[in-house]
């Protein structure tokens, strides 16, 4: 199909379904064991109903916000994802050039198919991108790693707290992955491949990683330090009190323990943790995992969501069509965020309240 045939996020993973190499599909597409946790990402925003409000003037909208304070367009912005060259030659560069042009922000994965420096030097100069860090075994390569991103005018170190073990993809397991790995990974060919693509890149991340660590990493940056995986109040206020600038809601797109719940389950709860323990102010809270139509991050925002992120839809519209396609999906969730908006009567993502949105239902599985 042509690109202007997509209508919706769905039909780039249609489309990627029958074209991407059997092992890219697999990688991408898969979630940890019985995939529960992956498909209720997105069905949790069924169980949440809006509370439209009319004869507002919405003649003129305003979808831009700020994400640790660099200017977007709209809150959304795409996550960090491995292996982006299983789906596109140029892998990360096309979300790169993309997220340039949509002004939203990209997160650069540790592990991605480019270097970080091609990466960084293709964003625009004003472009704010930022980091996705697996924390090293070996700290002085984290360190290192850390301080050249800093030195490189990233804007917000995420550092992955629900991988001490990757999640078991059976999808993934059953194509053999022979490609060959990030940089990074240069030198531990020696690796068993056969597990799929996720177990032959994931042999370095720390698994002691801990609370205390966040004093050494906040003594080695100064970029602000967010947590992306955290799946319960308990942690969010935790992370606060740690002096992390703010976390992402996430279970890491379905892939890491099924049966974790979905953020947007999660973030009602964890915003009112927050507020009760007075952390809430200069603390942004992020959500990804399932965000697939514009009322979605309306939801997301209503609920107190600084932002969002976007995983496999991003992989599926850039394996596709490459920089157009993103464009496209980008443009797409745009469009219907504008619909949504002014169906609900917001004019300006501030307008966006928690009455606007009926969460009774929300518990309900
Ligand atoms: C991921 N994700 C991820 N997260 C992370 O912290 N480091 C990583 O290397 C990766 N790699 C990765 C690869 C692929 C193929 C996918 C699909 C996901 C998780 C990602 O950042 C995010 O949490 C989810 O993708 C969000 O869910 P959706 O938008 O894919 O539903």
């Amino acid at each position: 199909p042509r690109l202007d045939e997509m209508y919706n996020v769905f039909d780039f993973e249609s489309v990627a379904k029958t074209v991407l190499k059997p092992e890219a599909w697999a990688y991408y597409s898969s979630g940890a064991d019985d995939e529960i946790s992956m498909r209720e990402n997105h069905n949790a925003f069924h169980r949440i109903w809006l509370r439209p409000r009319v004869m507002v003037n919405v003649k003129q909208l305003d979808l831009s916000t700020t994400m640790l304070g660099s200017n977007v367009s709209m809150p959304l912005y795409i996550t960090g994802t491995a292996l982006g060259k299983l789906g596109h030659p140029e892998g990360e560069l096309v979300l790169t050039r993309a997220a340039a042009q949509k002004k939203i922000i990209q997160m650069i994965p540790t592990l991605a198919s480019c270097s970080f420096d091609e990466i960084v030097d293709m964003a625009r100069p004003e472009q704010p991108q930022w980091l996705q860090l697996y924390v090293n075994s070996d700290r002085e390569v984290t360190k290192k790693f850390v301080q050249h991103a800093e030195h490189r005018g990233i804007k917000g170190l995420f550092v992955t707290v629900d991988a001490p073990q990757l999640g078991r993809r059976e999808k993934d397991m059953r194509v053999k992955y022979s490609d060959d790995g990030p940089e990074e990974m240069d030198g531990q060919k020696d690796i068993n491949r056969d597990e799929g693509a996720a177990r032959y890149i994931s042999t370095f991340i720390d698994p002691s990683l801990n609370w205390e660590d966040l004093a050494w990493l906040k003594s080695i940056t100064t970029m602000p330090i967010m947590l992306k995986g955290i799946q319960t109040p308990e942690d969010a206020v935790l992370a606060a009190r740690h002096g992390c600038s703010g976390i992402v809601i996430s279970n890491h797109g379905g892939r890491q323990l099924d049966f974790a719940p979905s953020a947007i389950e999660l973030l009602p709860e964890i915003m009112d943790a927050l507020r009760a323990e007075g952390l809430d102010k200069n603390f942004e809270v992020y959500i990804d995992g399932g965000i697939r139509r514009g009322s979605d991050i309306f939801k997301a925002v209503a609920l107190g969501a600084k932002g969002v992120g976007i995983g496999r839809p991003a992989l599926f519209a850039m394996s596709t069509y490459g920089d157009e396609g993103v464009k496209k999906l980008i443009q797409l969730l745009q469009d219907e965020l504008v619909m949504c908006m002014r169906l609900m009567g917001a004019p300006t993502i501030n307008h966006i309240t928690k009455d606007m949105v009926d969460i009774r239902n929300l518990k309900d599985h």
